[in-house]
């Protein structure tokens, strides 16, 4: 037998549309969820968790859409231990072609069996069992997890697991809800539950761990080293309060250190990784930190003479990855203003960016106006001009286009021009700093009212000419918003960003999360 046919999976369960989204601030909206789930599905990931249907009619239509529209993973649900829950997971995901799972999850920790639920143990075993069989009439593929697993009493854990997996559950997952474990513990548990629960050999058992204390990622491979075979994680770890494990890092981690997870493989394409990173950065709106582990821009820069010394003499002096392992291409110097087409093309190929025919032409007229304001275009270039003028969704408000005058002694000023169903208007405000009153005329022409909670702004590459690229969260109504603009000239680039915005909260609200546990 060879080396790969021995070695056992590790299934790879990606909740960035569940609890990811559940992070404060990153609203995602549909056609952004469906595009995330397009790049999970690049990436390898078995099973995606496409949100919670019951929790709001947007969340439902969104699962609904991704089952039927998303091919090469199975596409899971999460419900309450209740019929109605139920009901409303399995209708959202019964169209997925690769295979639907129903994620039921029920608290079984003293603290929340007392406080929340109002329910005692007794109570808790039925109603889960009950639910795991509710469940069962309508898929084979049903995942339990007792809520708070970690600060739950041993023993009653043993007792729950064994009757979700005698009721059905072909998947137990172990949640770390409030990020409370230690790896040595959390790693004890997993080899308790195996020795413990009679039945567990007919399940897999699962991973879920939050990030309060920062040991999210650890306390997963403690788990996959004392026998869990299911990781549930995130891209970039984002999550509800600190987050969830990252899934990059840990696939990496295994990937890296073979000699400690030996025998153990994933489906995870890793050049897929930098590209998932930046697609959820840019659709939530969270800023990915530049010491980052494995997507940080920082991830692969080597800042001291000894350090660059070594890796020119030999890589792995300084590099335990390389980056473009994980996709990373680094700032590689591609085209210039007397770059043709197939040149382009080219290059786009390589980057792995499909376009249709129109949509190459736009980039290419595009790429000519960068190249005209910058000398060098990067790769980095390309993919942020692409992300933000071919694959943004149709603007209610386009920007036409943007002037302003600041200075030492003047009052900054803004006059801002934009397209609104096929008619262009201007207006100009003053403010702060051009900024401000570039977003003030923006706000006079849409009639938005918006509240700017964050703003960032990064270089893209080096250099003076560096393309500037914004990121902007605003607020309205209680909806949140994220935007993103690029240009070589940072006002416009802040203005594309907060447009951005803007769009999407005049698109119609969706109705918000209800939930009473
Ligand atoms: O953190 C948690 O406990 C969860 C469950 C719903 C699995 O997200
Ligand atoms: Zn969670």
């Amino acid at each position: 037998m060879d080396e790969e046919s021995i070695m056992e999976k590790l299934i790879i369960f990606d909740t960035t549309l569940r609890d990811g989204e559940q992070a404060p601030g990153a609203t995602l909206n549909d056609r952004e969820k469906l595009e995330i789930a397009h790049q999970l599905v690049a990436l390898g990931v078995d099973v995606i968790e496409a949100g919670f249907p019951i929790s709001s009619k947007g969340d439902f239509n969104a699962v609904k859409k991704i089952a039927s529209s998303v091919k090469g993973a199975v596409i899971c649900g999460l419900a309450r231990a209740l019929p109605k829950d139920i009901d409303a997971a399995y209708e959202a995901v019964k169209a997925a072609r690769g295979g639907s799972r129903i994620h039921v999850f029920l608290a079984t920790s003293k603290i929340h069996m007392q406080y929340k639920l109002k329910k005692a143990e007794d109570e808790i075993l039925r109603l889960a069992a009950e639910a795991v069989r509710y469940a069962k009439k309508y898929t084979s593929d049903i995942e339990f997890s007792p809520e708070d697993a970690s600060r739950t009493e041993p023993e009653f854990l043993f007792k729950v697991l064994k009757s979700v997996i005698a009721a059905g559950a072909t998947t137990v997952n172990i949640p770390d809800t409030v990020g409370y474990a230690y790896p040595e513990q959390y790693g004890g548990l997993i080899k308790a539950i195996r020795e413990n629960v009679p039945n567990v050999g007919r399940a897999v058992i699962s991973v879920h761990c939050h990030n309060d204390l920062g040991l999210a990622v650890a306390n997963s491979l403690a788990a996959v080293k004392n026998g869990a075979r299911q990781v549930e994680c995130t891209i970039n770890g984002i999550g509800e309060r600190a987050g969830n494990a990252s899934l990059e890092e840990i696939v990496m981690s295994i990937n890296t250190r073979r000699d400690i997870y030996t025998g153990i493989k994933t489906s995870i394409q890793t050049k897929e990784l930098y590209k998932a990173s930046r697609l959820v950065s840019k659709l939530t709106g969270f800023a990915v930190a530049p010491n980052k582990a494995i997507v940080g821009a920082n991830a692969f820069r080597h800042e001291s003479g000894i350090h660059q010394d070594g890796v020119i003499k030999k890589r792995q002096t300084y590099e335990i990855i390389a980056p473009e392992d994980v996709g990373f291409t680094g700032t590689g110097l591609v085209l210039g203003k007397h770059s043709g087409k197939h040149a382009f093309i080219d290059r786009l190929q390589e980057l792995g960016v499909k376009l249709s025919d129109e949509e190459l032409s736009r980039a290419f007229v595009k790429f000519k106006d960068l190249a005209d304001k910058k000398k060098t275009v990067y790769e980095e270039d390309i993919l942020s001009l692409i992300e933000d003028e071919i694959n943004k969704p149709v603007q209610i408000w386009q920007l036409d286009s943007i002037s302003y005058s600041s200075g030492t002694r003047l009052v900054p000023k803004a006059t801002v021009k934009l397209r609104h169903k096929g008619r262009a208007s201007s207006m100009s405000s003053v403010g702060d700093g051009p900024v401000d009153a570039c977003y003030k005329a923006i706000e006079k022409l849409t009639g938005v009212r918006a509240k700017l909670l964050d703003y960032r702004i990064e270089a893209v590459t080096s250099g003076k000419d560096a393309l500037g690229e914004v990121s902007v969260k605003v607020i309205s109504n209680k909806k949140i918003a994220a935007g993103r603009g690029a240009s070589t000239d940072i006002i416009e680039a802040s203005a594309k960003a907060y447009l951005n915005a803007v769009n999407k909260l005049a698109i119609k609200p969706e109705k918000s999360r209800v939930l009473h546990f």
